[in-house]
Parts: structure tokens; sequence; C-alpha cells
């Protein structure tokens, strides 16, 4: 059995690893940490049967091959990767500290240093249909954001073809559960109920820079893949729906985009393309690590492409454990079968 332990188990992306990796056939779940409840029982801070004590972070004895997944806000990471990965464990980071590749494009878009510099050029950024061979065997993987997810695998097949052209605009709308669990004034249930807010609208958000590195790097279009990017806070508890609208470089039949799709997609066991014409909604992928999209041709250039994940999974913890069984050559698929 592999062992595994979750820092900052009892933030929601902790809490979803618990609920999957406890149906992981392969998998021993040896301990989880909180500072703010060390000592406690997980069941004393969540309503769950999950009865395990909680340590800190310190109190943990790692051993060298133990698999740690890393539940932290971004900038509190760097140190505890650091921690985990001179133990000689696999180290999965849910945050954002490892996902872009140098420390000045990190310190460009979050606003501080990176801590970590040469760690940074150890870390695989872990979408696994994009980047699977990277991730086999990696001990540092970064996992990708919610918003990037449901984008790069929604323009990933036409990117690389040279048939995109910039801009791409991209209107997302993610779940409050997006925003961490952690009570601010903007998820407080009377300012989000029957409301739709739009924020860091344009060129602002940080997911931009992710999705850009990915995209360039598979570009065959005119340009580079520049996105303007409009995030919403949407009123349900998960699920990502983004909206994006493209323009071809070239007139082509509605077949041929929709093939392209199909066949790059064709193998691929998280990722559902509809037939031509049918829209993604949120219920497509609640609960699931799946990730389905939509492709709606508007005329011979236009089109109208709809991807949805369910953040907390696609989006976090469901893609966390894919990179684990990839890395660790494990079934990709196991632990994740629910709601396929
Ligand atoms: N929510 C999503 O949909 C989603 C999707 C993709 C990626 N992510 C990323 O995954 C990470 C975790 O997100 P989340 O939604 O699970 O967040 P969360 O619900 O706010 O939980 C984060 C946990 O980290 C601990 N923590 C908070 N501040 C800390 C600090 N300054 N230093 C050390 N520990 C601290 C807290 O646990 P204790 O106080 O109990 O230790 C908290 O429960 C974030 O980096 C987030 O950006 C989230």
């Amino acid at each position: 059995m592999v062992r595994v332990g979750i820092v900052g188990a009892t933030g929601y992306t902790g809490l979803e690893l618990i609920r999957l990796l406890s149906s992981h056939p392969d998998v021993e779940l040896a301990w989880l940490t909180s500072e703010t409840h060390a000592g406690q029982r997980l069941a004393e801070v969540y309503p769950t049967t999950v009865e395990t004590r909680l340590l800190s972070w310190q109190e943990v004895s790692l051993h060298r091959e133990d698999v740690v997944f890393l539940c932290l806000p971004h900038g509190a990471s760097m140190a505890a990767v650091r921690r985990a990965y001179d133990a000689g464990c696999y180290v999965i980071d849910l945050s954002a500290d490892f996902r872009l590749p140098t420390p000045a494009l990190y310190e460009r878009w979050y606003g501080h240093p990176h801590q970590e510099p040469e760690l940074l050029t150890k870390a695989v950024y872990g979408l696994p249909e994009v980047y699977r061979e990277r991730v086999r065997g990696a001990r540092l993987i970064a996992n990708p954001g919610c918003y990037p997810t449901s984008v790069n695998l929604a323009l990933y097949p036409l990117a690389r073809t040279g048939l995109l052209s910039a801009p791409i605009i991209v209107d997302s709308k993610s779940g409050v559960s997006g925003a961490g669990r952690k009570p601010k004034l903007n998820t407080h249930f009377v300012e989000a109920n029957e409301n739709l807010s739009p924020y860091a609208i344009g060129r602002q958000h940080r997911h931009i820079a992710e999705m850009e590195r990915v995209l360039g790097e598979a570009w065959q279009g005119p340009g580079t893949p520049d996105i303007l990017f409009a995030p919403h806070l949407l009123p349900v508890s998960r699920g990502i729906l983004s909206t994006i609208y493209v323009t071809l470089a070239q007139d082509t039949r509605p077949e041929q985009v929709w093939e392209v799709y199909q066949v790059h997609y064709a193998h691929e066991p998280f990722v559902h393309v509809l037939p031509l014409g049918q829209v993604a909604t949120l219920r497509h992928s609640q609960y699931s690590n799946r990730c389905v999209i939509g492709l709606t041709p508007v005329d011979a250039r236009r089109w109208i492409i709809t991807s949805s994940i369910d953040n907390l999974i696609k989006g976090a913890s469901g893609q966390a454990v894919q990179n684990m069984n990839i890395a660790l050559g494990l079934v990709e698929t196991a632990g994740l079968e629910t709601g396929l």
C-alpha cells in the first residue's frame, strides 16, 4: 500500500482528497494535518465519520516514498514542499506555488518573490492529458489551477492544429467552494446567493499565466495565445463552466473541428467530447473527475466552446489523485471511478 498524508486536511480540497482516497484500492491514509485544529479528531471539525486525529505539520514523521498532498494557500506551500521533497517523498502541491516555470513569472503574477527557485526547476506541471509522460515518476508535481484546467483542455487540441487565432475570450463561472473554506465577505451566503459577480476581469486573474503557458507550448496559430478572461462567482457549491469564444484562422467545416477533438481525446478516460452542437453544463461533471467539452459552430470561422469540470475534483483533488496514480505507475483511474 502507498502511504499518503494530507497537509491542510480541513480545507475543501483536503476534505475532497480524504473522500477520494478513502476508497482508493492502493492507498493507506497515514496522517492528516491542521494547524488550527491539531489534536482534535477530524469528526470534531467537519461532519464526517473519519475519526483520524489531526496532527500539526511539525509533528508528522515523514517516510521516504510517502506521497504528500499539500492543500495550503499559495505562498504558505513552498516551505512545506521543501521539507517533504528533502525527506524523499512524492510531493503533489495543489497551490499555485510551483505552477509557473520561472521565479520572475511567479513574482510578476503573485506579487512576492519565490522562496524555492531551485525546486521550481524540478516541478512538473500536472495536467495529465498534456504532460502525462513528464508526470510518470515525477517527485514534485504542481497540480494545475481549476480555471486553467477547464480552459486548457477545451483549447489544447485546436491550439496545436494552427487553426486557433488570438485573442481568445474566456467567460468562466465558478461555484463558491473555489474560494476555499475560510469565510470571506464576498462568499458570505447573503452576498453570494441569488447573485452573479464578475471579478478580476480582463488581464488581471493569475490563472491567465497557466493558460498562456500551456497553450503557448502547443501554439501553431498566428501571434500568441492572448487571453481575455472574465471569471465569475456563481452561487452554487461546486463546478466550473467556461464559455470560450474563438475565431479560427481559416474557414473550416464543423465536422473537421469536431473530429480534431474526437481523435485527440479518444483514449482519455476523463475527457468527454459531446456531439457537435451540444453544450456542456455543470451537471455533466459535478462529483466526477471528468472534463466535458461542447463544440458549437457559429459560422465558418467562429465557435463557442463550453467546458465543464468539478472545481474540487478535476480542478483540484481528483486531478491530484490522477497525478499520483501516473507518477507511481498505478492504474490511472484508481480511486476516481465514482461518477464516471
Ligand atoms: N478550492 C478549489 O476549488 C481549488 C481548486 C484548485 C486549487 N486550489 C488551491 O488549493 C489550495 C487549497 O485550497 P482550499 O480551497 O482547500 O483552501 P481552504 O479551504 O481555505 O483550506 C486551506 C487550508 O490550509 C490551511 N491554511 C490556511 N492558511 C494557512 C497558512 N497561512 N499557513 C498554513 N496553513 C494554512 C488551513 O488549515 P488549518 O488552519 O486547519 O491548518 C486551511 O484549512 C489553495 O492553494 C487553492 O488555491 C483550490
